[in-house]
């Protein structure tokens, strides 16, 4: 008989033995469950509150035939679910502790293998980092996007139609009425976000990574074929756990860097950066901001999907999905990493691989963007860089220069930003602070602030801003996002005043505020350090541990693994 990590628990011929199986038993489980058979945990993220897993139990059920029918023993086990729609202050605030859950979830129980249920954004990275931490055979089944959205014969995607849909209703293009209409037209069917958003990303990431298996992205939710993969990746994690297939094995420096070279592909989210870096550091692979420019940046956007382009991850599938993005990019990845399915990219895609519709998909060397991947930006106002996505940018503000006019935090921003005596137009730079991973705490998504209305009003879609903050992956602008070290740790985007000159050079990789560093100096002395909301629990935990985003924005002490040893054994 194998001796699995589980035979610990249930191989034992003694009381605990007794005990281990006796309270298992009560769920009906047959004599033959415990005769040393890989147990296989289904991590599920499903939540009612989380809408784009709420089909995650029935996936969950299609696993577990899996798994039974490759010999397996699956126990599903549900994890704190990160819904990004509905939790406050930001559901980024919570990832870290998801990922602990995760990784205390997986560790102290009888597991050999384990099945990560994703969909929603933060999903993803909590349950895969949780999951490195331990390194035990992994494997992702991605929940798949929503059907596209349809609203008056037209296409619409999640989020990207919700920033138009409100710029409409600020300018009385369109009514109340046809607002509310709107929404049940844009979320018609189970899943996540389809377009390419960040779960969209997240969705890609793990398989450009290799911890899915092959075509795992882009399956709508609702398609049998969804069910098909899900029935597939149980099985496989059986013979994952007999080949003692770890994601170490997996998630190597090549990986990561495919990653990043595929997330330029398919347009991904400017979250991207702080999740794989952020896995990459529990991986024990060292991923800096540089990696991602030098990379990146250079890469061609091949997938026509909003928000950067114009279609939706239903067209994406029948495209040809990613294995037909892999393909057209193999000449710039290294197609013999090793994957979940102890195979190769390019023996994964060997059969596949091809594009069906090259207006969704376009051919490497005719791209839709010939450099589209994340680039990175630093000077005096991000003294350790922030990032900007070029392909959801307006290409003749990627060089500008303009008039800083300041936002001191979130609600500042609300309560001036639509004031008429406001002193702003669109060669202005709009600059809020205090929504960085401390000063807000999470780091929200508002870095792609709405325009004032009297700039909207002149038709203008279209201005630099910047912050510390991050930006939902259905947004589009030119947003520098994530600027480190951030204003609340005194960072000196914290220094920045109204009417100070800001100079954005994305070619040059440049973010200058033109002030002196005398004058820097001066006001620093005057700085004060904004109110902090961490009296207490998990926050108070948060605020003195994360890292700043150029790190991943993970809590110090979580990076890195421990293993899958159990710390003691009390019994
Ligand atoms: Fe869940 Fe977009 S809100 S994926």
């Amino acid at each position: 008989m194998a001796n699995y990590r589980s035979t610990d628990w249930f191989g034992k011929r003694d009381k605990m033995g007794f005990i281990y199986r006796s309270w298992m038993k009560n769920q009906g489980m047959p004599e033959d469950m415990f005769d040393g058979r890989p147990v296989i945990g289904i991590c599920n993220t499903w939540s009612e509150l989380t809408p784009c897993n709420a089909h995650l139990r029935d996936i969950a059920e299609s696993v577990r035939r899996g798994v039974l029918e490759a010999g397996g023993f699956p126990v599903e086990f549900p994890i704190m679910s990160l819904g990004e729609t509905l939790l406050k202050p930001t559901a980024m605030l919570f990832r870290n502790l998801a990922s602990m859950d995760t990784e205390e979830s997986i560790r102290g129980n009888p597991i050999d293998g384990v099945v990560l249920l994703t969909g929603c954004d933060k999903t993803t990275p909590s349950t895969l980092m949780g999951a490195a931490s331990v390194d035990l055979p992994t494997i992702v089944v991605q929940g798949g996007p929503m059907l596209n959205g349809k609203y008056k014969g037209h296409d619409i995607g999640s989020g990207t139609n919700v920033w138009t849909f409100t710029d409409d209703l600020k300018t009385g293009k369109m009514s109340y009425a046809e607002f509310t209409e709107a929404e049940s037209c844009m979320s018609r069917s189970p899943g996540h976000c389809m377009t390419m958003g960040t779960a969209s990303t997240m969705a890609c990431m793990v398989e450009a990574l290799g911890m899915s298996l092959s075509g795992g992205a882009a399956i709508p939710a609702v398609d049998s074929r969804r069910k098909r993969i899900a029935q597939l990746s149980g099985r496989r994690i059986v013979e994952m756990v007999k080949e003692d297939l770890k994601m170490s094995k997996i998630l190597t420096r090549s990986a990561f860097e495919n990653a990043i070279k595929v997330n330029a592909a398919v347009g991904g989210s400017s979250n991207f950066v702080i999740h794989l870096t952020a896995i990459a550091g529990r991986m024990g692979v060292e991923l800096n901001l540089e990696d991602f420019d030098n990379l990146g940046s250079k890469m061609p956007l091949l997938v026509n999907l909003m928000p950067s382009g114009k279609y939706l991850m239903e067209d994406f599938y029948y495209a040809g999905g990613l294995p037909a993005v892999l393909k057209q990019m193999s000449g710039q990845l290294d197609m013999d990493v090793l994957t979940v399915t102890g195979q190769s990219h390019k023996q994964n895609i060997e059969t596949a691989g091809v594009v069906y519709n090259e207006e969704v998909i376009f051919p490497f060397d005719k791209p839709v963007i010939a450099e589209a991947g994340i680039a990175v930006v630093k000077g005096n106002l991000a003294l350790n860089g922030a990032v900007i996505k070029p392909s959801a940018a307006t290409p003749a503000l990627m060089q500008h220069r303009g008039r800083a006019v300041v936002f001191e935090n979130i609600e500042d921003y609300h309560a001036r930003v639509d004031d008429p005596n406001l002193d702003i137009d669109e060669t202005c730079v709009m600059v809020l602070k205090c929504v960085g991973p401390v000063g807000y705490p999470g780091m929200p998504e508002v870095g792609n602030m709405t325009l004032p209305k009297k700039v909207l009003a002149k038709g203008v879609t279209d201005m630099v801003r910047i912050s510390d903050g991050r930006m939902s992956g259905t947004a589009f602008g030119t947003v520098i996002l994530h600027v480190s070290p951030e204003s609340a740790i005194g960072g000196n985007l914290g220094l920045v005043q109204n009417g100070d000159m800001i100079e954005l050079d994305v070619a040059n990789k440049r973010l200058h505020l033109e002030v002196t560093d005398e004058e820097l100096a001066e006001r620093r002395k005057n700085w004060v350090a904004p109110p902090l909301a961490s009296e207490r629990g998990y926050v108070n935990l948060y605020v003195n541990t994360v890292l700043q985003a150029d790190k991943g924005a993970d809590l110090d002490f979580l990076v890195g693994g421990s293993g899958s040893e159990v710390l003691r054994d009390s019994h």
